[in-house]
Protein backbone atom coordinates (compact mmCIF):
# COMPACT_ATOMS: atom_id res chain seq x y z
CA UNK A 1 0.00 0.00 0.00
CA UNK A 2 1.44 3.64 -0.87
CA UNK A 3 1.94 6.13 1.63
CA UNK A 4 -0.85 8.19 0.22
CA UNK A 5 -3.63 5.87 -0.13
CA UNK A 6 -2.48 4.92 4.26
CA UNK A 7 -3.17 8.89 4.62
CA UNK A 8 -6.32 8.69 3.48
CA UNK A 9 -7.46 5.66 4.70
CA UNK A 10 -7.26 7.32 8.26
CA UNK A 11 -8.46 10.61 7.44
CA UNK A 12 -11.92 8.29 6.51
CA UNK A 13 -11.23 6.41 9.70
CA UNK A 14 -11.19 10.02 11.43
CA UNK A 15 -15.00 11.21 9.72
CA UNK A 16 -16.22 7.51 10.99
CA UNK A 17 -14.87 8.29 14.58
CA UNK A 18 -16.38 11.80 14.92
CA UNK A 19 -19.73 10.24 14.24
CA UNK A 20 -18.92 7.89 17.40
CA UNK A 21 -17.83 10.56 19.13
CA UNK A 22 -20.81 13.04 17.76
CA UNK A 23 -23.30 10.40 19.62
CA UNK A 24 -21.33 10.33 22.90
CA UNK A 25 -21.57 14.16 22.82
CA UNK A 26 -24.85 13.81 22.82
CA UNK A 27 -25.71 11.31 24.99
CA UNK A 28 -23.44 13.36 27.39
CA UNK A 29 -25.14 16.40 26.75
CA UNK A 30 -21.50 18.32 26.21
CA UNK A 31 -18.31 17.60 24.62
CA UNK A 32 -16.59 14.55 25.63
CA UNK A 33 -13.28 14.99 27.75
CA UNK A 34 -9.73 13.77 26.95
CA UNK A 35 -6.88 12.83 28.27
CA UNK A 36 -3.72 11.82 26.80
CA UNK A 37 -0.73 11.33 29.22
CA UNK A 38 2.72 10.82 28.59
CA UNK A 39 5.28 9.07 30.31
CA UNK A 40 8.94 8.69 29.03
CA UNK A 41 11.32 10.99 26.13
CA UNK A 42 10.90 13.42 23.91
CA UNK A 43 9.60 10.75 21.02
CA UNK A 44 6.70 9.67 23.08
CA UNK A 45 6.03 13.39 24.03
CA UNK A 46 5.80 14.29 20.14
CA UNK A 47 3.83 10.80 19.26
CA UNK A 48 1.34 11.98 21.93
CA UNK A 49 0.74 15.38 20.14
CA UNK A 50 0.08 13.14 16.94
CA UNK A 51 -2.65 11.21 19.25
CA UNK A 52 -4.12 14.58 20.23
CA UNK A 53 -4.12 15.94 16.86
CA UNK A 54 -6.33 12.88 15.84
CA UNK A 55 -8.07 13.32 19.38
CA UNK A 56 -9.04 17.24 18.80
CA UNK A 57 -10.31 16.06 15.14
CA UNK A 58 -12.33 13.60 16.04
CA UNK A 59 -14.47 16.07 18.32
CA UNK A 60 -12.85 15.61 21.87
CA UNK A 61 -11.52 18.54 23.98
CA UNK A 62 -8.23 17.72 25.33
CA UNK A 63 -7.99 18.35 29.40
CA UNK A 64 -4.86 17.62 31.64
CA UNK A 65 -6.80 15.94 34.11
CA UNK A 66 -7.66 12.36 34.10
CA UNK A 67 -10.76 13.46 35.05
CA UNK A 68 -12.17 12.80 31.13
CA UNK A 69 -14.32 10.72 29.62
CA UNK A 70 -11.22 8.95 27.60
CA UNK A 71 -7.87 8.56 29.10
CA UNK A 72 -4.76 7.37 27.12
CA UNK A 73 -1.35 6.62 28.73
CA UNK A 74 1.57 6.38 26.27
CA UNK A 75 3.76 4.53 28.03
CA UNK A 76 7.61 4.14 28.84
CA UNK A 77 9.28 1.07 29.54
CA UNK A 78 12.97 1.90 29.83
CA UNK A 79 13.10 1.24 33.17
CA UNK A 80 11.32 -0.33 35.69
CA UNK A 81 9.69 2.38 37.71
CA UNK A 82 8.42 4.14 34.47
CA UNK A 83 6.30 0.55 34.32
CA UNK A 84 5.53 0.65 38.39
CA UNK A 85 4.21 3.85 37.53
CA UNK A 86 1.59 2.85 34.98
CA UNK A 87 0.29 0.22 36.96
CA UNK A 88 0.11 2.44 40.24
CA UNK A 89 -1.86 4.83 38.46
CA UNK A 90 -4.75 2.10 36.12
CA UNK A 91 -5.59 1.10 39.54
CA UNK A 92 -6.66 4.72 40.29
CA UNK A 93 -8.30 4.72 36.47
CA UNK A 94 -10.28 1.80 37.46
CA UNK A 95 -11.89 3.20 40.71
CA UNK A 96 -12.61 6.53 38.05
CA UNK A 97 -14.10 4.05 35.77
CA UNK A 98 -16.55 2.24 37.97
CA UNK A 99 -18.24 5.56 38.73
CA UNK A 100 -18.40 6.21 35.12
CA UNK A 101 -19.44 3.52 33.14
CA UNK A 102 -18.73 4.92 29.43
CA UNK A 103 -15.51 6.22 30.45
CA UNK A 104 -12.92 4.46 28.01
CA UNK A 105 -9.39 3.79 28.68
CA UNK A 106 -6.47 3.10 25.93
CA UNK A 107 -3.05 2.06 27.07
CA UNK A 108 0.20 2.95 23.84
CA UNK A 109 3.69 3.53 23.60
CA UNK A 110 6.48 1.46 24.19
CA UNK A 111 5.47 -0.70 27.48
CA UNK A 112 2.83 -2.27 25.10
CA UNK A 113 5.68 -3.85 23.24
CA UNK A 114 6.32 -6.40 25.39
CA UNK A 115 4.30 -9.21 25.71
CA UNK A 116 4.68 -9.24 29.58
CA UNK A 117 3.17 -7.02 29.77
CA UNK A 118 0.18 -7.53 27.44
CA UNK A 119 -0.45 -11.10 29.44
CA UNK A 120 -0.62 -9.17 32.41
CA UNK A 121 -2.80 -6.34 31.32
CA UNK A 122 -4.83 -9.00 29.69
CA UNK A 123 -4.87 -10.87 33.30
CA UNK A 124 -5.47 -8.28 35.49
CA UNK A 125 -6.63 -5.25 34.08
CA UNK A 126 -9.62 -6.07 32.11
CA UNK A 127 -11.15 -2.67 32.01
CA UNK A 128 -8.98 -1.32 29.52
CA UNK A 129 -10.43 -0.85 25.94
CA UNK A 130 -7.91 -0.26 23.89
CA UNK A 131 -3.95 -1.19 23.89
CA UNK A 132 -1.91 -0.83 21.25
CA UNK A 133 2.51 -0.38 20.34
CA UNK A 134 4.61 2.35 18.64
CA UNK A 135 4.31 0.81 15.00
CA UNK A 136 1.14 1.29 14.47
CA UNK A 137 0.24 5.11 16.06
CA UNK A 138 -0.67 6.31 12.46
CA UNK A 139 -3.79 4.03 12.27
CA UNK A 140 -5.25 5.62 15.73
CA UNK A 141 -8.40 7.17 13.67
CA UNK A 142 -9.08 3.75 12.81
CA UNK A 143 -8.34 2.11 16.09
CA UNK A 144 -10.39 4.25 17.78
CA UNK A 145 -13.32 3.31 15.67
CA UNK A 146 -12.52 -0.29 16.36
CA UNK A 147 -12.71 0.19 20.25
CA UNK A 148 -16.09 2.28 19.71
CA UNK A 149 -17.41 -0.78 17.47
CA UNK A 150 -16.17 -3.41 20.32
CA UNK A 151 -17.25 -4.64 23.72
CA UNK A 152 -14.05 -6.32 23.84
CA UNK A 153 -10.35 -5.11 25.13
CA UNK A 154 -8.76 -4.26 21.42
CA UNK A 155 -5.42 -5.16 21.06
CA UNK A 156 -3.53 -3.97 18.08
CA UNK A 157 0.60 -4.84 18.57
CA UNK A 158 2.97 -4.63 15.38
CA UNK A 159 6.32 -6.35 15.80
CA UNK A 160 7.84 -3.74 13.75
CA UNK A 161 7.56 -1.48 10.52
CA UNK A 162 8.61 -0.24 7.67
CA UNK A 163 6.03 2.46 7.27
CA UNK A 164 6.35 6.04 8.01
CA UNK A 165 2.96 7.92 7.24
CA UNK A 166 3.72 11.24 6.62
CA UNK A 167 0.86 14.44 7.05
CA UNK A 168 -1.79 13.30 9.76
CA UNK A 169 -2.85 15.96 11.92
CA UNK A 170 -0.92 16.80 15.02
CA UNK A 171 -1.72 19.14 17.92
CA UNK A 172 1.41 20.83 19.69
CA UNK A 173 1.96 21.25 23.40
CA UNK A 174 3.48 24.64 22.35
CA UNK A 175 2.22 27.22 19.83
CA UNK A 176 6.27 28.49 19.25
CA UNK A 177 8.30 25.28 19.86
CA UNK A 178 7.84 21.74 18.36
CA UNK A 179 9.23 18.47 18.33
CA UNK A 180 10.17 16.62 14.81
CA UNK A 181 11.18 13.04 14.59
CA UNK A 182 14.12 12.77 11.62
CA UNK A 183 14.48 8.91 12.32
CA UNK A 184 12.48 6.22 13.90
CA UNK A 185 14.08 3.22 16.03
CA UNK A 186 17.49 2.17 17.12
CA UNK A 187 19.67 -0.45 16.03
CA UNK A 188 22.91 0.57 18.75
CA UNK A 189 21.01 -2.28 20.61
CA UNK A 190 23.50 -1.44 24.07
CA UNK A 191 23.22 -4.14 26.24
CA UNK A 192 21.32 -2.76 28.79
CA UNK A 193 18.66 -1.08 26.63
CA UNK A 194 15.06 -2.11 25.69
CA UNK A 195 14.41 0.52 22.99
CA UNK A 196 15.32 -1.43 19.78
CA UNK A 197 13.23 -4.22 21.04
CA UNK A 198 10.05 -1.79 21.44
CA UNK A 199 10.77 0.91 18.75
CA UNK A 200 12.07 -1.39 15.95
CA UNK A 201 14.80 -0.81 13.23
CA UNK A 202 16.21 2.44 12.61
CA UNK A 203 14.54 4.28 9.64
CA UNK A 204 15.59 8.06 8.30
CA UNK A 205 12.37 10.49 7.43
CA UNK A 206 12.99 11.94 3.88
CA UNK A 207 15.07 14.46 4.48
CA UNK A 208 12.48 16.79 2.14
CA UNK A 209 9.54 15.10 4.25
CA UNK A 210 11.42 16.82 7.17
CA UNK A 211 12.63 20.38 5.44
CA UNK A 212 8.37 20.38 4.46
CA UNK A 213 7.53 19.73 8.13
CA UNK A 214 9.72 22.63 9.38
CA UNK A 215 8.13 24.90 6.68
CA UNK A 216 5.09 24.95 7.76
CA UNK A 217 5.89 24.93 11.39
CA UNK A 218 7.69 27.50 10.82
CA UNK A 219 4.86 29.31 8.57
CA UNK A 220 2.24 28.56 11.68
CA UNK A 221 4.51 30.49 14.27
CA UNK A 222 6.97 28.07 15.42
CA UNK A 223 10.70 29.56 16.45
CA UNK A 224 12.35 26.52 17.78
CA UNK A 225 12.49 23.16 16.89
CA UNK A 226 13.75 20.24 18.01
CA UNK A 227 15.15 17.34 15.61
CA UNK A 228 14.10 13.85 17.68
CA UNK A 229 15.97 10.55 17.21
CA UNK A 230 17.61 7.51 19.09
CA UNK A 231 20.68 8.59 17.74
CA UNK A 232 20.88 11.51 15.41
CA UNK A 233 24.52 11.16 14.02
CA UNK A 234 23.73 8.10 12.22
CA UNK A 235 20.60 10.12 10.17
CA UNK A 236 19.88 9.21 6.86
CA UNK A 237 22.53 6.24 6.31
CA UNK A 238 19.60 4.04 5.58
CA UNK A 239 18.20 6.43 2.95
CA UNK A 240 17.76 5.63 -0.79
CA UNK A 241 20.47 8.69 -1.16
CA UNK A 242 22.34 8.54 1.74
CA UNK A 243 22.57 12.09 3.69
CA UNK A 244 24.66 12.99 6.89
CA UNK A 245 23.25 14.45 9.83
CA UNK A 246 25.63 17.53 9.54
CA UNK A 247 24.16 17.55 5.92
CA UNK A 248 20.78 17.58 7.08
CA UNK A 249 21.51 20.72 9.86
CA UNK A 250 22.91 22.98 6.91
CA UNK A 251 19.33 22.28 5.43
CA UNK A 252 17.65 22.87 8.57
CA UNK A 253 19.41 26.46 8.81
CA UNK A 254 18.17 27.69 5.73
CA UNK A 255 14.35 27.70 6.65
CA UNK A 256 13.47 31.20 7.36
CA UNK A 257 11.54 32.02 10.49
CA UNK A 258 13.08 29.07 12.54
CA UNK A 259 15.50 30.82 15.13
CA UNK A 260 16.81 28.28 17.01
CA UNK A 261 17.34 24.68 16.42
CA UNK A 262 18.02 21.75 18.72
CA UNK A 263 18.80 17.84 18.66
CA UNK A 264 18.23 14.69 20.40
CA UNK A 265 20.11 12.50 21.42
CA UNK A 266 23.48 12.08 19.99
CA UNK A 267 25.48 9.01 20.30
CA UNK A 268 29.49 9.84 20.76
CA UNK A 269 30.28 7.27 18.83
CA UNK A 270 28.83 8.84 15.82
CA UNK A 271 30.15 12.20 16.28
CA UNK A 272 31.60 13.43 12.90
CA UNK A 273 34.04 16.40 12.59
CA UNK A 274 31.76 17.32 10.26
CA UNK A 275 28.90 18.02 13.24
CA UNK A 276 31.29 20.01 15.08
CA UNK A 277 31.61 22.20 11.89
CA UNK A 278 28.29 22.66 11.69
CA UNK A 279 27.66 23.63 14.94
CA UNK A 280 30.38 25.76 15.47
CA UNK A 281 29.39 27.98 12.47
CA UNK A 282 25.43 27.62 12.83
CA UNK A 283 24.10 30.65 13.44
CA UNK A 284 20.38 29.12 14.90
CA UNK A 285 21.77 25.56 16.30
CA UNK A 286 21.57 26.17 20.15
CA UNK A 287 24.24 25.40 22.40
CA UNK A 288 23.80 22.95 23.99
CA UNK A 289 24.72 19.28 23.34
CA UNK A 290 23.65 16.13 24.95
CA UNK A 291 26.27 13.47 24.76
CA UNK A 292 25.31 10.51 26.88
CA UNK A 293 28.27 8.70 28.31
CA UNK A 294 26.71 5.88 30.74
CA UNK A 295 30.01 4.88 31.83
CA UNK A 296 33.35 6.28 32.07
CA UNK A 297 35.42 2.84 32.47
CA UNK A 298 36.16 1.24 28.61
CA UNK A 299 35.45 -2.34 30.44
CA UNK A 300 31.87 -1.19 31.31
CA UNK A 301 31.74 0.62 27.83
CA UNK A 302 32.49 -2.22 26.14
CA UNK A 303 30.16 -4.63 28.16
CA UNK A 304 27.47 -2.43 27.32
CA UNK A 305 27.94 -2.56 23.95
CA UNK A 306 28.61 1.49 23.72
CA UNK A 307 31.48 0.69 20.91
CA UNK A 308 33.52 4.44 22.35
CA UNK A 309 35.82 3.96 25.11
CA UNK A 310 36.87 6.25 27.66
CA UNK A 311 39.72 8.17 26.34
CA UNK A 312 37.58 8.20 22.51
CA UNK A 313 35.00 9.85 24.84
CA UNK A 314 37.19 11.96 26.51
CA UNK A 315 38.56 13.11 22.95
CA UNK A 316 35.17 13.93 21.10
CA UNK A 317 34.30 16.33 24.42
CA UNK A 318 37.72 17.81 24.97
CA UNK A 319 37.17 18.97 21.72
CA UNK A 320 33.87 20.66 21.61
CA UNK A 321 35.36 22.30 24.82
CA UNK A 322 37.88 23.91 22.81
CA UNK A 323 36.19 24.56 19.44
CA UNK A 324 32.75 25.95 21.17
CA UNK A 325 33.59 27.02 24.89
CA UNK A 326 29.54 28.33 25.37
CA UNK A 327 28.46 24.90 24.38
CA UNK A 328 26.87 23.01 27.72
CA UNK A 329 27.28 19.41 27.55
CA UNK A 330 24.96 17.13 29.13
CA UNK A 331 24.75 13.54 29.74
CA UNK A 332 23.33 10.43 30.65
CA UNK A 333 25.07 7.83 33.29
CA UNK A 334 24.41 4.47 34.66
CA UNK A 335 25.10 3.27 37.48
CA UNK A 336 24.78 -0.48 38.72
CA UNK A 337 25.76 -2.29 35.55
CA UNK A 338 26.29 -5.73 35.77
CA UNK A 339 29.68 -6.39 36.87
CA UNK A 340 30.23 -2.41 37.49
CA UNK A 341 32.42 -2.17 40.98
CA UNK A 342 33.28 0.92 42.79
CA UNK A 343 36.76 1.70 40.30
CA UNK A 344 34.55 1.47 37.38
CA UNK A 345 32.61 4.33 39.36
CA UNK A 346 35.81 6.34 39.99
CA UNK A 347 36.57 6.17 36.04
CA UNK A 348 33.02 7.60 35.67
CA UNK A 349 33.60 10.31 37.83
CA UNK A 350 36.89 11.11 36.94
CA UNK A 351 35.76 11.71 32.92
CA UNK A 352 32.51 13.74 35.12
CA UNK A 353 35.54 16.20 36.47
CA UNK A 354 37.22 16.58 32.78
CA UNK A 355 34.32 17.12 31.21
CA UNK A 356 32.58 19.01 33.84
CA UNK A 357 28.99 18.43 32.78
CA UNK A 358 26.26 21.24 32.40
CA UNK A 359 24.16 18.90 33.99
CA UNK A 360 23.86 15.17 33.68
CA UNK A 361 20.89 12.54 34.48
CA UNK A 362 22.03 9.56 36.33
CA UNK A 363 20.37 6.24 36.58
CA UNK A 364 20.14 3.32 38.71
CA UNK A 365 20.39 0.34 36.56
CA UNK A 366 17.24 -1.41 35.45
CA UNK A 367 17.34 -5.18 34.57
CA UNK A 368 15.25 -4.67 31.29
CA UNK A 369 13.88 -8.67 30.29
CA UNK A 370 14.97 -9.82 27.20
CA UNK A 371 18.03 -7.43 27.15
CA UNK A 372 21.98 -9.32 27.03
CA UNK A 373 22.29 -7.15 29.87
CA UNK A 374 19.62 -8.59 32.22
CA UNK A 375 21.04 -12.84 31.21
CA UNK A 376 24.29 -11.37 32.91
CA UNK A 377 25.17 -13.62 35.99
CA UNK A 378 27.33 -10.31 37.79
CA UNK A 379 24.25 -8.32 38.77
CA UNK A 380 25.70 -5.64 41.35
CA UNK A 381 24.22 -5.73 44.92
CA UNK A 382 22.13 -2.73 46.32
CA UNK A 383 24.05 -1.43 48.46
CA UNK A 384 27.36 -1.04 46.12
CA UNK A 385 25.36 0.41 43.60
CA UNK A 386 24.12 3.13 46.37
CA UNK A 387 27.41 3.74 47.45
CA UNK A 388 28.60 4.25 43.82
CA UNK A 389 25.13 6.36 42.79
CA UNK A 390 25.91 8.85 45.76
CA UNK A 391 29.40 9.49 45.12
CA UNK A 392 28.89 10.25 41.46
CA UNK A 393 25.73 12.50 42.18
CA UNK A 394 27.52 14.51 44.72
CA UNK A 395 30.81 15.49 42.00
CA UNK A 396 28.09 15.50 38.98
CA UNK A 397 26.00 18.22 41.44
CA UNK A 398 29.44 20.10 42.02
CA UNK A 399 30.56 20.11 38.51
CA UNK A 400 27.15 21.49 37.19
CA UNK A 401 26.99 24.29 39.96
CA UNK A 402 30.18 25.22 38.49
CA UNK A 403 29.24 25.47 35.35
CA UNK A 404 25.90 27.01 35.75
CA UNK A 405 27.13 30.53 36.86
CA UNK A 406 29.43 31.13 33.91
CA UNK A 407 26.78 33.42 32.43
CA UNK A 408 26.19 35.52 35.46
CA UNK A 409 26.06 39.44 34.47
CA UNK A 410 25.77 38.51 30.67
CA UNK A 411 22.70 39.95 28.18
CA UNK A 412 21.77 36.78 26.31
CA UNK A 413 18.72 35.57 23.98
CA UNK A 414 16.03 33.71 25.50
CA UNK A 415 12.91 31.92 24.51
CA UNK A 416 9.92 32.96 27.21
CA UNK A 417 7.62 29.37 27.53
CA UNK A 418 5.52 30.28 29.88
CA UNK A 419 4.23 31.92 33.28
CA UNK A 420 6.09 31.14 36.17
CA UNK A 421 5.08 28.51 38.30
CA UNK A 422 5.19 30.07 41.50
CA UNK A 423 5.04 33.92 41.09
CA UNK A 424 2.91 35.20 38.13
CA UNK A 425 4.72 38.61 37.60
CA UNK A 426 7.38 36.37 36.44
CA UNK A 427 7.77 34.31 33.41
CA UNK A 428 10.26 31.87 31.87
CA UNK A 429 12.58 31.56 29.28
CA UNK A 430 14.91 29.35 28.03
CA UNK A 431 18.47 30.35 27.21
CA UNK A 432 20.39 28.69 24.24
CA UNK A 433 22.03 26.39 26.33
CA UNK A 434 19.10 24.77 27.62
CA UNK A 435 19.12 26.65 31.44
CA UNK A 436 16.21 28.29 32.88
CA UNK A 437 15.67 32.47 33.94
CA UNK A 438 12.76 33.66 35.21
CA UNK A 439 12.32 37.38 34.86
CA UNK A 440 9.45 40.26 35.12
CA UNK A 441 6.97 39.95 32.46
CA UNK A 442 3.41 38.56 31.23
CA UNK A 443 1.57 36.86 28.43
CA UNK A 444 2.35 39.01 25.92
CA UNK A 445 5.88 37.78 26.16
CA UNK A 446 5.50 33.91 25.69
CA UNK A 447 6.73 32.79 22.52
CA UNK A 448 9.23 35.43 21.91
CA UNK A 449 13.03 35.46 21.55
CA UNK A 450 14.03 38.37 24.30
CA UNK A 451 17.06 39.82 25.68
CA UNK A 452 17.54 39.18 28.84
CA UNK A 453 20.32 39.82 31.75
CA UNK A 454 21.24 37.58 33.73
CA UNK A 455 21.46 38.94 37.12
CA UNK A 456 22.00 36.56 39.38
CA UNK A 457 22.64 32.48 39.28
CA UNK A 458 20.76 30.29 41.60
CA UNK A 459 22.16 26.73 41.93
CA UNK A 460 20.28 25.59 38.15
CA UNK A 461 18.42 28.94 36.84
CA UNK A 462 19.19 32.10 36.62
CA UNK A 463 17.24 35.52 37.46
CA UNK A 464 17.28 38.38 34.93
CA UNK A 465 15.33 41.03 33.54
CA UNK A 466 14.96 42.39 29.77
CA UNK A 467 17.12 44.47 28.43
CA UNK A 468 15.28 46.38 25.60
N1 LIG B 1 19.09 6.94 22.62
C1 LIG B 1 19.57 7.60 23.75
C2 LIG B 1 18.99 7.17 25.06
C3 LIG B 1 17.58 6.75 25.23
S1 LIG B 1 17.16 6.10 26.78
C4 LIG B 1 21.05 7.37 23.82
O1 LIG B 1 21.56 6.38 23.39
O2 LIG B 1 21.70 8.18 24.40
C5 LIG B 1 17.63 7.42 27.86
C6 LIG B 1 18.62 7.02 28.90
O3 LIG B 1 18.07 6.04 29.75
C7 LIG B 1 19.88 6.39 28.40
O4 LIG B 1 20.82 7.33 27.97
C8 LIG B 1 20.38 5.61 29.59
O5 LIG B 1 21.23 6.38 30.40
C9 LIG B 1 19.10 5.32 30.35
N2 LIG B 1 18.79 3.89 30.31
C10 LIG B 1 18.51 3.14 29.24
N3 LIG B 1 18.31 1.85 29.60
C11 LIG B 1 18.49 1.79 30.95
C12 LIG B 1 18.43 0.75 31.90
N4 LIG B 1 18.18 -0.51 31.55
N5 LIG B 1 18.66 1.06 33.20
C13 LIG B 1 18.94 2.33 33.57
N6 LIG B 1 19.00 3.35 32.71
C14 LIG B 1 18.79 3.10 31.40
FE1 LIG C 1 19.17 2.50 23.80
FE2 LIG C 1 21.67 2.59 23.01
FE3 LIG C 1 19.71 2.90 21.22
FE4 LIG C 1 20.19 4.79 23.01
S1 LIG C 1 21.57 4.12 21.39
S2 LIG C 1 18.21 3.98 22.45
S3 LIG C 1 20.81 3.65 24.82
S4 LIG C 1 20.18 1.05 22.38
FE1 LIG D 1 10.85 5.30 27.09
FE2 LIG D 1 10.22 4.50 24.70
FE3 LIG D 1 11.37 6.83 25.03
S1 LIG D 1 11.05 3.24 26.30
S2 LIG D 1 12.63 6.54 26.83
S3 LIG D 1 9.41 6.28 25.78
S4 LIG D 1 11.66 5.44 23.33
Amino acid sequence: MTQQTEKDRQFLFIEQAKEYVDKLAEQLGRRPLCNVTTFGCQMNARDSEKLSGILEQVGYELVDTEDADFVIYNTCTVRDNANQRVYGRLGFLNSMKKKKPHMKIALCGCMMQEDLVIEKIKKSYRFVDLIFGTHNIFKFAELLCTMFESDDMVIDIWKDTDQIVEDLPVERKYSFKSGINIMFGCNNFCSYCIVPYVRGRERSRNPKDIIREIENLAADGVVEIMLLGQNVNSYGKTLEEPMSFAQLLREVEKVDGIERIRFMTSHPKDLSEELIQVMKESKKICRHLHLPLQSGSTRILDAMNRRYTKEQYLAIAEKIRKEIPDMAITTDIIVGFPGETLADVEETIEVVKRVKYDNAFTFIYSKRTGTPAAAMDNQVSQEVVKEGFDKLLKIVQETARERASMLEGLTVSALVEEINEQDSSLVTGRLSNNTIVHFPGNQSFIGKIMNVKLKECRGFYYTGELVD
